[in-house]
């Protein structure tokens, strides 16, 4: 079979045939038919909007892979910061690229005072925290007027350093703001994650616990990069118009913001905590089916008709947490919902599967973060992932200002009324 498809325009019978590759044929082909023809896909659903060689998923099959290695892989031996690098540069660092690599990202940890003592504290007492970091990356831009020279390599990469370094310095200032906490700055003698856990709960004598330090880091591997989600299209679009990579970065986090998106494991939790106990389960899944109540949080995706295979990984991370924090009491309605709706045709037919987000606020809560800082913790590491679709998309040559076009609804032309006439 020929990989090509041929599209016929009934109404002129001019015909055009174009290549299928990788499964994707060029809109280009509608163009040629007739340049005022347009393609009605809400959502994207049936869009590839750009080339990537940065992550690969497999939906039906539950496979995600970074740069070609398999998540599976990378979250069991690898590290954070190694996959940043990854992601970053298509290849996993040599010993001497991984030394220099965390030194470059370390040295960028701390943020300007006037951030801290002038912005930050600007905000009411009772701020949502991921407010506060949207808010936060968009301001820090403006310390850095480089930024704008997004052409130019060295000033990018340094901008690429300071976001990834200085994301999770504002996530923990923000959580330390919203509880009255005096804030503590980075300790850059401390790894990635257990830098960020420091700066979280240092008071006193705390020392980071190594296994929770592991599992911080294994969830920030595994939330590092999803290919064209809706936060990363909220940066490749933003990104498209040349805005500096803060700016684009600050409208990806506002997207990953959203319940549908990231706000899903703060939901998950609200959820599991209203249902309650496990008596409860059958009478929620019952109202989740007929449309009477919410949808199950933390179960569906776009992409995945089958188990999101970071789900699994999160599953078994969250059992290691436990065995250090004691058990999450929400964990048994978890079990119970996810036993209930994979038994259950409404959810099997329709191939929802627990998502990243359904085990994850579980985790978090163990590890002592409040449910809204559930989504900043996805923001710290997708940061990463934000600024390699941006970097390949700023040397991607088929790419243009992003701006898609509609199909108008709306009324014909008509005489504008004066008001004393209407
Ligand atoms: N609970 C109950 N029913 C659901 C759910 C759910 N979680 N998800 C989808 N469905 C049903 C829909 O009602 C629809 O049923 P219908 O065909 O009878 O109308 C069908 O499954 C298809 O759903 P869509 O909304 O068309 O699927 P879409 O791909 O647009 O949505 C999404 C994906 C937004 C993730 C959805 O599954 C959802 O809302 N899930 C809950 C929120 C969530 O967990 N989000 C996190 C996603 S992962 C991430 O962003 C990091």
């Amino acid at each position: 079979m020929p990989d090509t498809i041929t599209i016929t325009d009934d109404r002129t019978g001019k015909t055009v045939t174009v290549p299928i590759e990788g499964g994707v044929f060029p809109a280009a082909a509608v163009r040629e038919l007739d340049p005022s023809l347009f393609i009605y896909d809400p959502a994207y659903m049936q869009t590839a909007a750009c080339r990537s060689a940065i992550t690969y998923l497999d939906g039906d099959n539950g496979i995600l892979r970074y740069r070609g290695y398999p998540i599976e892989q990378l979250a069991e031996h690898s590290t954070y910061l190694e996959v940043a690098y990854l992601l970053l540069n298509g290849e996993l660092p040599d010993a001497a690229q991984l030394t220099k690599w965390k030194q470059d990202v370390t040295a960028h940890t701390f943020i300007h005072e006037n951030m801290r003592k002038r912005f930050v504290d600007g905000f009411h007492y009772d701020a949502h925290p991921m407010g506060m970091l949207v808010s936060s990356l968009a301001a820090l831009g403006t310390f850095y007027n480089d930024a704008k020279d997004i052409f130019d390599k060295p000033s990018r990469d340094k901008q690429i350093l300071r976001l990834i370094a200085k994301t999770p310095t504002l996530a923990a200032m923000a959580y330390r703001f919203s509880v009255g906490l005096p804030f503590n700055y980075p300790d850059n003698a401390l790894s990635f994650p257990a830098n960020f856990l420091n700066m979280m709960w240092k008071i006193g004598d705390y020392e980071v616990d190594p296994r929770l330090e592991r599992a911080m880091d294994v969830l920030f591997i595994l939330h590092a990069d999803h290919e064209q989600n809706c936060g990363t299209t909220a940066m490749r679009v933003v990104g498209s118009s040349h805005a500096d990579p803060y700016s684009s970065c600050a409208a990806a986090a506002s997207a990953l913001y959203g319940p549908l998106h990231g706000g899903a494991n703060e939901a998950v939790v609200r959820m599991l905590s209203e249902i309650g106990s496990m008596e409860n389960v059958p009478a929620f899944i019952d109202d989740v089916k007929s449309g009477k109540g919410s949808r199950l949080m933390g179960f569906g995706h776009r992409v995945y008709k089958n188990y999101d295979p970071r789900a699994k990984i999160i599953k078994q991370t969250a059992y290691e947490v436990f065995e250090v924090t004691g058990k999450n009491p929400l964990l048994d309605i978890a079990l119970a919902l996810e036993e209930t709706a994979l038994n259950d045709p409404y959810f099997v037919d329709r191939k929802l599967y627990p998502n990243v987000d359904f085990y994850s606020g579980l985790i978090y809560q163990a590890l002592g973060f409040p449910v809204d800082m559930f989504t900043v913790l996805f923001a710290i590491p997708r940061t990463v992932g934000w600024l390699a679709h941006w970097q390949e998309l700023l040397g991607d040559k088929d790419q243009k200002i992003s701006r898609p076009r509609q199909w108008y609804t709306g009324v014909d032309a008509r005489d504008y009324v004066p008001v004393a006439a209407r």
